[in-house]
């Protein structure tokens, strides 16, 4: 086994997604329930210095080069301005993304950008406050798009922009999104949905494909796949009538790209997922807090990968649902 977070299909992860807190101050219908979950007890979340700890074991010995914070909502984690400033003193210093619904944005997104964040994506689905509302069951849509605003004037560019369809909600406003994206400058991703919701309402014949959203743009946009290769990255990329604008597609169910992931996850409670639809998990928390040294986190860490599955399996007949929801992963 090498130093670096390997499996044994050669794939190796240098992408962190760091989940801060399972809680969240939305309720969007294709993650939780209108009554929200049972949030994680305080003594089982990872401290700050626990967080830092592990992240410092990923950079320094496992070969992470991008961090990227997610939650739930990662803003309702009180010491994040100071995670990221940890994160961006660690070497070689990682690339630092968040993955945000974009409340409270407006009020941090300096502060994040001055401590070293790099760039984040937002979740927005519709930019219609009562299409909003019937999703995330919140009337929150005016702090959303100030918190792009203010993430965009902070710098934390590309501001991306990640939007699921669901159907007969808000798949007829594909057109509508993109058209407000370009305007400001955000480039928006649709991103199909996946089964990881809370409540299993997943279904596939529910889900808006790829193939579907494609038929919904291209009447009021000519898309041109970018040439460039895509790598690890899940979104495939179009340029937008001729560029520079991009418009992406994150087919995780009907085009998956699992053979070439380089991600790695790690939950609110310290537990390693190798893969987002991973049914096993490691736990590093009880380890770390009874006195584990480096040398110990990082080969439980590196064990933990190299039982990473080629892929998901969302099509086998066998396909279960990972028991911790979306909302708890971070995505
Ligand atoms: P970029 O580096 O900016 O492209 O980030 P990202 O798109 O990987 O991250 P983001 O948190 O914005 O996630 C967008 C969507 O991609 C979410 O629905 C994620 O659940 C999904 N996603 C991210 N990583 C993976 C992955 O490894 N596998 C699958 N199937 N989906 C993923
Ligand atoms: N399928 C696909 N994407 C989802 N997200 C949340 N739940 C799902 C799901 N079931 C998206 C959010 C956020 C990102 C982390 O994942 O909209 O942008
Ligand atoms: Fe919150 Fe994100 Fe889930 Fe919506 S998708 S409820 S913003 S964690």
């Amino acid at each position: 086994m090498s130093a670096q977070l390997q499996d044994q299909f050669g794939r190796v992860a240098t992408d962190l997604r760091v989940s801060l807190t399972d809680r969240c101050n939305l309720r969007c219908q294709y993650c939780m329930p209108a009554e929200g979950l049972d949030w994680l007890p305080t003594e089982e979340t990872l401290t700050d210095d626990e967080v830092l700890r592990l992240l410092r074991i990923a950079v320094e010995q496992l070969g992470v080069r991008q961090v990227r914070f997610t939650g739930g909502e990662p803003l309702l984690r009180r010491g994040l301005v100071g995670l990221v400033a940890a994160t961006a003193a660690l070497r070689p210093r990682p690339t630092i993304a968040l993955t945000s619904n974009g409340l409270g944005l407006a009020r941090t997104a300096q502060s994040l950008a001055q401590a070293g964040l790099d760039r984040v994506n937002v979740s927005l689905d519709t930019v219609r406050s009562d299409t909003f509302e019937q999703i995330t069951r919140r009337d929150r849509l005016a702090d959303v798009m100030s918190g792009l605003a203010a993430a965009h004037n902070a710098g934390l560019r590309p501001v991306k922009v990640n939007a699921v369809l669901l159907r007969g909600v808000n798949d007829d406003q594909a057109a509508e999104l993109l058209g407000w994206c370009l305007e400001r400058g955000y480039q928006l991703r649709f991103i199909e949905q996946m089964p990881l919701d809370a409540q299993h309402g997943w279904s596939r014949a529910a889900m808006v494909t790829a193939e579907e959203i494609f038929a919904c743009l291209e009447p009021h946009f000519t898309l041109t796949p970018v040439e460039r290769s895509r790598g690890s990255a899940p979104a495939e990329e179009f340029t937008v009538d001729g560029g520079p604008e991009t418009v992406g597609v994150i087919a995780s169910v009907t085009r998956p790209f699992c053979g070439d992931c380089d991600r790695v996850r790690l939950t609110a409670d310290g537990q390693v997922r190798n893969c987002l639809f991973a049914r096993e998990e490691s736990d590093l928390r009880t380890a770390l807090r009874h006195g584990a040294t480096d040398e110990e986190l990082a080969a439980r860490w590196r064990i933990a990968m190299w039982g990473k599955r080629p892929g998901h399996g969302i099509d086998d007949p066998s396909f279960l649902q990972p028991v911790r929801p979306m909302s708890s992963i971070g995505g």
